[in-house]
């Protein structure tokens, strides 16, 4: 079992109490795509952070292989997130001042310290397997939309993680762009055995999961469940 998520309650206190989430269970299992449907406001990115240990929830247990998250001291968190754990953020979240190449190699120069030819190596080779390879030297502004998804995804993967966590990856993108996106986290999924979890608010793309939950009444309901 991959990741555990059980009778989760959230909540955020400012600026005043918002209980966004009660008795939420969910269990992904190693290798799946799974899918979290809602409305704006219904809870995704919030729900896609605590399984990506960027958030915590206020009761509860989260368990991510075998490993309760409660037990992990920040810095064991913050290590255990950048080996295992790839995050495609809601917004685009390049670096500006960095180019294609040097975007992609973030998470293993925090892991590393300074670059590696192995790593050297892996992040051009993901950068081809994504197809943005001759965009290598530009900058994310010379870049459009759809190639920085690819490039965001490329980096997800540079410290070969087991899970990525996709929040609404299509979201702003034609919809040609999106189905390509969305083959492309397949794809990943079949090459690599990633587990991929990804939100969206956009019924097309639950075709794409093996497992889609919807957001409702401050809990996940199943929509689909293909074993
Ligand atoms: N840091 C925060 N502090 C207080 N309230 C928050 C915070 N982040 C989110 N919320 C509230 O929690 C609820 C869930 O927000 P969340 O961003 O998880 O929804 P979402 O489903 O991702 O929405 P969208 O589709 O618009 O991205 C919303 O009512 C939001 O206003
Ligand atoms: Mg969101």
């Amino acid at each position: 079992m991959s990741l555990i998520l059980r009778d989760v309650r959230k909540t955020y206190k400012d600026p005043k109490e918002l209980i966004v989430f009660e008795k939420l269970n969910l269990n992904i299992e190693t290798g799946e795509i799974v899918a979290i449907i809602g409305p704006s406001g219904s809870g995704k990115t919030t729900l896609l952070n605590i399984i990506g240990l960027i958030d915590k929830v206020d009761e509860g247990e989260v368990y991510v292989f075998q490993k309760n998250v409660s037990s992990m001291t920040e810095e064991e968190l913050a290590n255990f997130r950048n080996e295992n754990v790839g995050f495609i953020f809601q917004l685009p979240h390049l670096i500006e001042e960095l180019t294609v190449f040097e975007n992609t190699i973030i998470p293993s120069m925090i892991r590393d310290k300074f670059l590696t030819k192995e790593v050297k190596r892996r992040a051009i080779k993901l950068l081809e397997y994504v197809e943005v390879l001759d965009k290598n030297d530009n900058f994310p502004s010379e870049i459009s939309g759809g190639e920085k998804r690819r490039v965001e995804i490329a980096r997800a993967l540079v410290n070969n993680p087991k899970i990525i966590i996709a929040d609404e990856p299509t979201s702003n993108l034609d919809p040609n762009l999106k189905f390509s996106i969305m083959s492309l986290f397949k794809k990943i999924n079949k090459d690599f055995g990633t587990t991929i979890v990804f939100s969206t608010h956009d019924y097309d793309l639950l075709e794409y999961a093996n497992k889609v939950f919807k957001i409702e009444n401050r809990t996940l309901v199943a929509l689909k469940f293909q074993v």
